[in-house]
């Protein structure tokens, strides 16, 4: 069965088609950062004139790139939450008005359970310990089989992305400062500055990354003239550690011998390398996803939603999903 997905929780207005939850037809991303960039960060007002904007050319395109027609389609899923309001509310109208248009079922998706899915499509192994690190939320969740798992740990306070966006800011980078402080890294040294490692040695899967942020902004004002490479290099340091340190201790504690990793920090080179390595010498296997799957996008909102699809009736709901699981 070919299911529409609709994303726009953010600043992403993404469509795909996705066949039987793992084979994806299309995946179509129309990118808000241009928008955004002079601000620094999303503005949620503009974000949802911007989707407004795209999303028809953005459902469109998918239906193309899929060679599916509006009569293939056997159900549409919208993102219903975790996100910003206003954002939330340009897809999930949409994603209704086709449902209803098609006579096909509407699946509300929980954002957060399709970030946990997106390294899983097509490539399922249960039981799994997932990394979700995005802009708004870090997170382990011990995952049994679809539309099962348990919250091992969250963030205290900022996210990784949060993080990473923040320190880039003080250090004058462009927005999204993730992927600039990646790029700066890799000609730093990691060892220059002993940033704190925020309850890596505690017991639990809790995580804070605002000490950090706080600590490179003392540690800029003290040295104002500190190598920028270094400062990102050794804050990216700081952060992959921690995350490292808890997704294996997470595995080990489950007994779960497959880690995945997800969202948009997921993209990170640092933790990518690391994470390979934790895993080969731990024995575990390690599901990365492709690039296109880890920000946000819409094939992993149609892969969640097929997986809703054996639990029962009110997946099919056309109200806005509580905020349940995840969320
Ligand atoms: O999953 P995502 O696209 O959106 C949310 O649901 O939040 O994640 C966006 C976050 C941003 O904070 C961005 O800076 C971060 O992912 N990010 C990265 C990298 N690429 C994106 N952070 C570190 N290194 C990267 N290469
Ligand atoms: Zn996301």
């Amino acid at each position: 069965m070919n299911i529409l997905g609709i994303e726009t929780s953010c600043d992403e207005t993404a469509a795909a088609v996705v066949r039987d939850g793992t084979v994806i037809l299309s995946n179509v991303v129309g990118s808000q950062v241009e928008v955004h960039r002079p601000y620094g960060g999303v503005v949620p007002e503009l974000a949802a004139r911007q989707h407004l904007e795209l999303i028809d050319r953005m459902v469109t395109q998918a239906l193309a790139d899929a060679g599916v027609t509006w009569a293939e389609v056997g159900a549409v899923a919208a993102t219903a939450g975790p996100g910003l309001a206003s954002s939330l509310l340009v897809g999930l109208n949409t994603g209704k008005g086709i449902a209803a248009a098609l006579g096909v079922p509407f699946i509300p998706v929980n954002h957060m359970e399709a970030h946990l899915y997106s390294p899983l499509i097509g490539n399922a192994a249960w039981p799994v310990v997932v990394l979700i690190v995005s802009g708004g939320h870090t997170m382990l969740v011990h995952v049994t089989g679809p539309g099962r798992y348990e919250r091992l740990g969250q963030t205290m306070d900022d996210a990784a992305g949060e993080a990473f966006d923040k320190v880039a800011k003080l250090l004058g980078l462009a927005y999204p400062g993730g992927p600039e402080i990646d790029r700066l890294a890799r000609q730093g040294d990691a060892a220059a500055i002993p940033f704190p490692r925020s309850l890596r040695d505690e017991p639990g899967f809790q995580f804070s990354f605002s000490g950090l942020k706080t600590a490179v902004r003392y540690y800029l004002a003290r040295h104002p003239a500190a190598a920028v490479a270094d400062v990102c290099a050794s804050f990216q340091e700081a952060v992959v550690d921690v995350l490292v340190a808890k997704t294996l201790r997470a595995a080990a504690a489950t007994g779960a011998r497959t880690v995945a990793a997800a969202g948009g920090v997921s993209l990170n080179s640092r933790l990518r390398a690391r994470l390979t390595q934790a895993c080969e010498q731990a024995g575990i296997r390690l599901l990365l996803a492709d690039a296109k799957l880890c920000t946000d996008n819409a094939a992993m909102i149609a892969a969640r939603a097929f997986h809703k699809w054996p639990t029962g009736p009110e997946s099919f709901g056309v109200g806005v999903a509580p905020s349940v699981g995840l969320g």
